[in-house]
């Protein structure tokens, strides 16, 4: 479904990503981990066309992406939503026309100007921001909500492009870790029901460990681990994040408190009603 080939991506004589190669067969649920400076924002950037490759391939289902023009390279963007560390929202528009802008890429400038969504654009949106257990903050102002709502909003104005593949670039390095649970479970939500690949940069390896079926693990730009959570021993993890004697399994951990998913549906319920 998704092929990287060799991709490489070099500033001036820093080579931030270096011959990147990896399959996705069907729909999965792949973290990347490494130290900062690795390459994976840099990777996820290529994939999504944000940035262009220096060499290198992205097939998907048969079509080359690195190469894609205008209207195709949008149609490739919304196939593969991106969401960040920072959520990207307009802070000071209501919350379901942040998600509605996740069908920018489809609309005319004209209708975009003037602010004119179809109704049942509307009606998705807040399907979607209802699934996501936030619809009730629909008419509020995006910044009004906490940094854990506020990702919740940029992962339905993410899923309203209908993506193949979701990219997440540190979706919860900004979140405490009761909120980092929610939008991680969101996330595997999303993989799971509805079959997209979720591709998520993660700089904590308990939190790659618990929701991803897959981990890939890179240093200075390279692919240096790519297998299941199982494989990834602390000595694995100890390579990926360079074999200096600093490391511990505890500074590269969110603790994520390990709820059940009967509390995490109270604390939905709980925020909804606030
Ligand atoms: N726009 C840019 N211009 C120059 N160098 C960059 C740019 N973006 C990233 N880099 C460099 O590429 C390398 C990888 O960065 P990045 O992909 O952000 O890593 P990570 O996300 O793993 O922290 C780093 O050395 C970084 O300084
Ligand atoms: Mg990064």
């Amino acid at each position: 479904m998704l092929s990287i080939d060799a991709l490489t991506k070099t500033f001036g004589r820093n080579t931030a990503v270096d011959k990147v190669s990896f399959t996705v067969e069907k729909p999965a649920m792949i973290g990347i981990i490494g130290r900062s400076g690795a390459g994976k924002s840099t990777l996820l950037r290529m994939i999504n066309r944000l940035t262009d490759a220096s060499s290198g391939q992205i097939m998907f289902e048969g079509r080359e992406v690195t190469g894609l023009k205008a209207a195709e390279k949008r149609a490739w963007q919304s196939d593969c939503a991106m969401i960040f560390q920072q959520f990207n929202l307009v802070p000071r528009m209501d919350v379901v026309s942040n998600v509605l802008h996740g069908t920018l890429n489809r609309r005319s400038t004209l209708a975009t100007m003037f602010n004119l969504y179809p109704d049942a654009d509307i009606h998705r949106a807040i399907e979607i921001l209802d699934r996501l257990g936030i619809a009730d903050h629909a008419p509020k102002r995006a910044e009004a909500l906490s940094g854990g709502q506020q990702q919740r909003v940029a992962i339905a104005r993410a899923l309203m492009q209908d993506p193949k593949i979701v990219l997440a670039d540190e979706p919860i390095a900004s979140l405490d870790p009761m909120n980092a649970q929610l939008v991680m479970d969101d996330l595997r939500r999303i993989h799971e029901e509805d079959g997209r690949t979720v591709i998520a940069n993660l700089h904590t390896l308990d939190t790659a460990r618990r929701y991803c079926n897959r981990v890939i693990g890179m240093l200075h730009g390279r692919v240096v681990f790519d297998g299941t959570p199982e494989q990834l021993t602390t000595g694995v993890a100890r390579d990926i994040y360079g074999a200096d004697a600093s490391f511990s399994e505890e500074s590269t951990s969110t603790s994520i408190e390990t709820l059940d998913r009967g509390t995490v549906r109270a604390l939905r319920e709980a925020e909804a009603a606030v």
